[in-house]
């Protein structure tokens, strides 16, 4: 038997150490290093054809003289997943897609293999062929061309492959998936390194798109080695409350499209529905006539959220007034009250105070100032505020609406969402003129009232 190797590699971002520490030096972690066997072999199991074995010589070129070969796309009869892809699958792309247990990976990528006209392989190392067959049977989607495989083994998946030589490969997930070439055990991070890999090799060479379907860790990241997700061409993530039956598709990263996309699907019993006009979720879900509640474009690292503030502004019962908060950085309540109080005239020193942010998010984003003012105004006021109205600006100390990051992507997403008016500050800089959300651009919170006032 050949010698055991055995390496430490750090759970949380992936990087290879020589001895065990206690804190990785990369990610600055505790506790995360783990030893892994590995038996290092050259040897991969996708073996390269005689045809691109060739090797390609590349010299420098001028970009003028680089040829440009428009990719070959293939259609998954899915609107909203081409859309977020960019008009369907790339020849030859690896797509990740992550997401919560339960939240209906299998289920999508499921339905996009019976639908496409193309032959799929579908390898499953989660469920039984029956299984599959049942779930498919719930989407009620007839397909002559979707051959349905169980196996683990990335060696076995290469010889079934060789046999049915199919167009498109999906595999549930990377993280059940072994190669003979090395020890670990499933799931861990010198597997998924390896197993994907061979399948970005597999994928590139034969100019088959893959679909691989990748499990999420409780910080929800896509668990394994960070290097997975810049080795792929596209991460996506499937998102959503598992009590609700909306879902969120984004992409995180694309090599062949934008990242500012996003598609919407309803959960249903036989299976994902598209939901082409997104504002059909939020407009049918509040009551217009309550006061206390405005929504705020915040982003979460690069990606825009919409989240709901509500404020409860009552008249203080014991000699100090409360100020609650759950969600929201309370010292910056104060200091928003301060402000309205200073600067905009009100007088909310006896009154109580409660803000939540629904939906028990954390977001540290400033941008969810105006959206604070307007809700602590909307229920003091008890105006209610339209729910298709939204928020994004910082307020400073002197009442002043402030500008803030990636704002174009913001509005994106509101527009996608089904908006119709967003509020921002006047010193933002739009590039992109061509929204068909009304934009309500303000630079006080006395113009902003005004505004909301006018539109209701
Ligand atoms: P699944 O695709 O197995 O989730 P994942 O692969 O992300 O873990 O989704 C499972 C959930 O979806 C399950 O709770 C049942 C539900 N579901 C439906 O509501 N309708 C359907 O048609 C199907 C197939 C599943
Ligand atoms: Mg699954």
């Amino acid at each position: 038997m050949a010698k055991v190797k055995t390496t430490f590699f750090c759970q949380n971002c992936g990087t290879q150490h020589a001895k065990w520490v206690g804190q990785c030096t990369t990610c600055k972690q505790w506790n995360t290093v783990v030893e892994e066997v590995i038996q290092k072999e050259d040897k991969r199991s996708w073996k390269t054809t005689n045809t691109t074995q060739q090797k390609r010589i590349t010299k420098p070129l001028l970009v003028k003289e680089i040829e440009l070969h428009p990719e070959e796309r293939i259609q998954t009869k899915n609107a909203e997943l081409d859309n977020v892809l960019g008009e369907g699958l790339v020849k030859g792309a690896v797509i990740l897609l992550g997401g919560e247990p339960g939240i209906g990976k299998s289920t999508l990528l499921l339905q996009i293999a019976l639908q496409i006209p193309q032959k799929v392989l579908y390898v499953s190392g989660e469920e039984s062929q029956s299984q599959i067959k049942m779930r498919a049977e719930r989407l009620q989607i007839d397909s002559a061309n979707c051959l349905i495989l169980t196996e683990t083994n990335t060696q076995e998946i290469f010889k079934h492959i060789e046999k049915t030589v199919p167009d498109v490969l999906v595999i549930d997930s990377i993280q059940t998936l072994y190669t003979n070439t090395i020890e670990a055990s499933p799931g861990s991070i010198s597997q998924i390194r390896e197993t994907s890999s061979e399948l970005i090799k597999f994928a590139k060479e034969t100019a088959t798109p893959v679909l691989l379907i990748g499990h999420i860790n409780k910080e929800g990241h896509i668990a394994g080695p960070k290097i997975l997700e810049h080795m792929v061409d596209v991460v996506l993530q499937f998102e959503g409350d598992r009590n609700h039956s909306y879902r969120i598709l984004r992409s995180l990263k694309n090599r062949f499209g934008s990242t500012a996309e996003l598609g919407i699907y309803e959960m249903l019993a036989d299976g994902l529905r598209e939901v082409s006009n997104p504002s059909e979720i939020l407009i049918s879900k509040k009551d217009p006539d309550l006061s206390g509640i405005a929504i705020a474009s915040t982003l979460e690292g690069v990606r825009p959220l919409m989240i709901e503030i509500q404020a409860l502004v009552s008249t203080a019962v014991y000699g100090t007034p409360q100020r609650t908060t759950t969600g929201y950085n309370l010292k910056r309540l104060h200091m928003i009250l301060a402000v309205l109080e200073k600067r905009a005239g009100f007088r909310l020193g006896a009154k109580d105070v409660f803000l939540n942010v629904t939906g028990g998010i954390q977001v540290e984003d400033p941008a969810m100032d105006l959206a604070v003012v307007a809700a602590i105004l909307s229920s003091n006021q008890d105006i209610a505020i339209h729910p298709n109205i939204c928020f994004a600006a910082e307020v400073g100390l002197a009442g002043e609406i402030r500008p803030v990051p990636k704002i174009d992507q913001r509005i994106l997403e509101a527009e996608k969402l089904g908006y119709k008016i967003f509020i921002t500050s006047k010193h933002n800089k739009i590039t992109n003129k061509n929204h068909r959300i009304k934009l309500i651009l303000v630079s006080k919170i006395e113009e902003t009232l005004a505004a909301l006032f006018a539109e209701q």
